[in-house]
């Protein structure tokens, strides 16, 4: 019997099965009630007790190993090749949800897209800020109030960074001129917040240096940037202003009019809409950075990333942007 055995374990040594029939004749073979397994079966139960000592393991254990054999090959078989007959491809299927972009994303894209057009490359930098970068390298006197802890949000010694500004920094330590980038993020500021603010928000900051770089050649930049991004004609104007890092400074408005309750409600009645801060980098800011301002000069502007946002898909409350409401979200499937 164990002749007949070790026969058996060569025949199957290494059997492979090609398709549903082989594997049946195969059962029928060994494993049936027919088969030559429940031979042997039959054969052990009369042998003497002491034969069925040295039988049985190597019996059983073959036994176990072509069932084994057959189970799995029958698994690897359907898996192949049963998909045809099982699945009806005709059938509608069930929906099934897909994620989308953020409208602050979108924006933001968009944004990217309309710079990197003109040949503004993208960076980004920290949130978690050291004060050089987010203050001192950007001209701000040490009694500034920006510093004040109602604005800022301090860590330790550092702070979360207040304005994209600190990116700019960060930019031209590495790089040498021409600089000609745009640079998105999130901003913190320890604001009172409520529909129209909230201590978190997101801005594009925007830098161009080079040699014999101009106020002209910002105001013609960004006109094409409003023209692009508002719609053609849209009128736009620049109020002079100050920041710290640039000089001369300006806020720039596009005209919304005064048509709609709307337009009234958000441009306070005047029909011009603040959209961004820009101006000529401060020289103090190029020295701090390395950049000899005899020979660069160069402007930056800054824009509000969520403003532009709720203007442009009107939603009424910057809070709602950040309830991860599926019900606000889905609206920008496929956007
Ligand atoms: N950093 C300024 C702000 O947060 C915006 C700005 C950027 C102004 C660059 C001028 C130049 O308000």
């Amino acid at each position: 019997m164990l002749d007949e055995i070790e026969k058996i374990e060569k025949e199957t040594a290494s059997i492979h099965f090609a398709d549903a029939e082989s594997l049946e004749q195969f059962r029928l073979t060994y494993l049936s009630s027919k088969g030559k397994i429940q031979h042997l079966m039959d054969a052990f139960r009369n042998l003497p007790g002491e034969d069925k000592k040295t039988v049985g393991k190597p019996l059983n254990a073959l036994k176990a190993r072509l069932e084994e054999v057959y189970k799995i090959s029958k698994q690897q078989l359907t898996a192949t090749s049963g998909t045809e007959n099982k699945f009806d491809t005709t059938l509608p299927v069930s929906s099934m949800a897909t994620g989308s972009s953020h409208p602050l994303k979108i924006v933001e894209n968009t944004l990217c897209d309309i710079f990197y057009s003109l040949g503004f490359d993208i960076a980004d930098g920290p949130e978690i800020e050291d004060d050089w970068h987010n203050f001192g390298a950007l001209n701000f006197a040490d009694d500034h109030p920006a510093r004040d802890m109602q604005d800022t949000f301090f860590i330790g010694n550092h702070v979360l960074r207040t304005h994209t500004s600190s990116v700019q920094i960060r930019e031209m330590e590495k790089r040498t001129p021409p600089i000609r980038l745009v640079m998105p993020g999130r901003v913190y500021r320890n604001e009172a917040i409520s529909s129209r603010s909230n201590c978190f928000f997101h801005q594009i900051e925007g830098l161009y240096i080079d040699k014999g770089v101009s106020f002209a050649d910002l105001k013609q930049t960004l006109y094409y940037f409003v023209q692009q991004f508002f719609g053609e004609g849209t009128q736009v104007r620049f109020r002079s202003s100050y920041f710290p890092f640039t000089e001369p400074s300006a806020e720039m408005d596009i005209w919304a009019g005064t048509d709609t309750e709307e337009n009234r409600r958000l441009t306070k009645g005047t029909g011009w809409l603040e959209v961004l801060g820009c101006g000529m980098v401060h020289p103090n800011v190029l020295k701090s950075c390395n950049i000899d301002p005899e020979v660069y000069q160069g402007y930056a502007f800054g824009m509000g990333i969520d403003r532009i946002t709720m203007l442009k898909y009107g939603i009424n409350d910057i809070r709602d942007m950040f309830h991860n409401d599926i019900r606000l979200l889905s609206q920008f499937a496929g956007l």
